[in-house]
């Protein structure tokens, strides 16, 4: 076992970790909105309840629930690391690095991840904690949900916590595959070109529900 906790410290082994949780995540992210979209049908619950009880049974989504927890942790963790050691060397070693050329997301990748950690805290709190200890299930988490989006605070911490997530994937999705190695003149400006993409939409997905549930969407009975 020694070896492994070598590999995972070792510089190497770090970067490999923040670059292939990274991309679970995206690949999350985007299962994770799909998903939320069915709360744009104002149709009372319906289609979302459907939603919920279909992830709620299937072993597939409950085993990859699980290492999305391990995966955040991780990330949340190695990029802690990363970050600490690239202020000792002056931001030398790492593809997230803090040089002056570099963009606003670049620059900022650590207080951005802090950010969504943050948002992320409030989030699980809200709904899935709530499902967890059984004061919400799959029949009224809908409720919460437009409840929940309803309150012009937490519109406030949601819509703040999307767009930290856009400069944060802007920068991250493509940093991932550097970091994999994938670092080509013919292909990295396609991988960047496809990182605006995703995050250009995946932020516009999620920054959009809270606001259409907001001004659209009454409150259930
Ligand atoms: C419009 C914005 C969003 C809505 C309406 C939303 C809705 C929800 C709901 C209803 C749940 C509870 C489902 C359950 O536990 O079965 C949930 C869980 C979760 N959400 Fe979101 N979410 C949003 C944005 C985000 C964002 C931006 C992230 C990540 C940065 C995120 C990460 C998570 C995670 C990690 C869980 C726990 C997943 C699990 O246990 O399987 N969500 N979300």
């Amino acid at each position: 076992m020694k070896w492994l906790t070598d590999f995972l410290i070792s510089s190497i082994g770090r970067k490999l970790i923040m670059g292939l949780t990274g991309l679970f995540l995206v690949f999350f992210l985007a299962v994770h909105l799909f998903g939320n979209t069915n709360l744009l049908y104002n149709d009372g619950g319906e289609a979302f309840t459907k939603y919920v009880q279909f992830m709620k049974v299937n072993p597939i989504i409950k085993i990859s629930a699980y290492m999305l927890y391990i995966f955040i942790v991780l990330h949340a963790i190695q990029g802690t690391l990363l970050w600490i050691n690239n202020r000792k060397s002056k931001g030398k070693t790492y593809a997230v690095s803090t040089n002056a050329n570099a963009g606003f997301a670049a620059k900022n990748m650590f207080y951005l991840g802090l950010l969504i950690f943050v948002f992320l805290v409030f989030h699980m709190g809200d709904f899935w904690l709530k499902m967890k200890t059984g004061s919400l299930d799959e029949y009224t988490l809908y409720s919460g949900v437009v409840a929940t989006f309803k309150i012009p605070a937490y519109l406030v911490i949601y819509e703040l916590g999307i767009i930290a997530l856009f400069f944060h994937l802007n920068h991250g999705f493509h940093s991932a595959f550097q970091t994999l190695g994938l670092n080509h003149s013919k292909y990295t400006p396609i991988i960047k070109g496809f990182g605006w993409i995703y995050s250009i939409i995946i932020s516009l997905g999620y920054f959009i529900i809270p606001l259409y549930v907001y001004f659209t969407v009454p409150i259930p009975a």
